[in-house]
């Protein structure tokens, strides 16, 4: 009867985290994602239709945070394949933002980084010159060469909130507390014009042709909860998208 018991209790406890661990497809215009704790367990992932077979890629995204310590990690991108990533981060001591593109690094000096305010960042890379460019809150950066000049192949492990060492594990030392809105990924370099609308929000921007925030397929992990922006900021603006 025991052994019974325990086997009810085990089948409960697996059908309440399969419950929690589920993908869904949805639109979250005008929708963030919190993350309230500093931990390992807390995370996104965000799945693509396709595998990764381009050799341009943008990130776009937008975070808030009061993190001022620890080095904060919005968003990182493995692929099995070349075993290349893309790593966004900030380091507090620095105050630099680094990028990690297929191994190689490179720290961005001056951009903007407010502490409880949105701050919008767009990423380009393309692997013809394998040079990046960032844009954070309308100022661009200059251009850097980072990692081998290889198109980005293979199954994406895409994460907010986590830093994915080699082992595809999460390490402690890299954090993100906050929120992060926005997300989109575009297969080709955007021009400065079309990020400056993304930068400006009010109007029409160009949505992510390889992830897509208003149609999004994503998988929740740990504490983190899709809210609503309007009720987690004083967030006026209105896309019309
Ligand atoms: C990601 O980049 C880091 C730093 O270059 C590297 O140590 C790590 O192995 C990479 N991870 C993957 C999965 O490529
Ligand atoms: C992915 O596929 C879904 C379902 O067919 C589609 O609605 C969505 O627009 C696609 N997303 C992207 C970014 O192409």
């Amino acid at each position: 009867m025991k052994s019974l018991a325990s086997y009810v209790l085990v089948l409960l406890c697996c059908g309440l985290a399969w419950s929690e661990l589920k993908t869904v497809r949805k639109c979250l215009r005008e929708k963030v994602v919190t993350f309230p704790k500093q931990t390992t367990e807390d995370y996104v992932q965000l799945h693509s239709n396709e595998t990764m077979d381009f050799s341009e890629i943008t990130v776009c995204l937008r975070f808030y945070t009061d993190e001022e310590s620890t080095t904060l990690i919005p968003f990182s991108l493995t692929t099995t394949f070349y075993s290349t990533n893309f790593t966004l981060t900030w380091s507090p001591p620095t105050k630099q933002y680094v990028l990690t593109i297929q191994n190689g690094k490179a720290a961005f000096n001056g951009l903007p980084f407010n502490l409880n305010q949105w701050n919008s960042v767009c990423v380009t890379w393309e692997a013809g010159s394998g040079r990046a460019q960032m844009f954070v809150n309308e100022v661009p950066s200059v251009k850097k060469a980072i990692g081998f000049k290889e198109p980005f192949k293979g199954e994406p492990k895409i994460i907010l909130g986590q830093f994915q060492d080699g082992h595809f594990g999460f390490s402690p030392y890299y954090v993100f507390t906050g929120f992060i809105s926005d997300v989109h990924i575009y297969k080709e370099v955007l021009t400065p014009r079309l990020i400056k609308n993304y930068m400006e929000a009010k109007i029409k921007y160009k949505l992510g042709d390889f992830i897509n925030w208003h149609n999004l397929k994503y998988t929740l992990f740990g504490s983190v909860q899709v809210e609503e922006k309007q009720h987690v900021t004083f967030y006026t603006k209105q896309e019309v998208n």
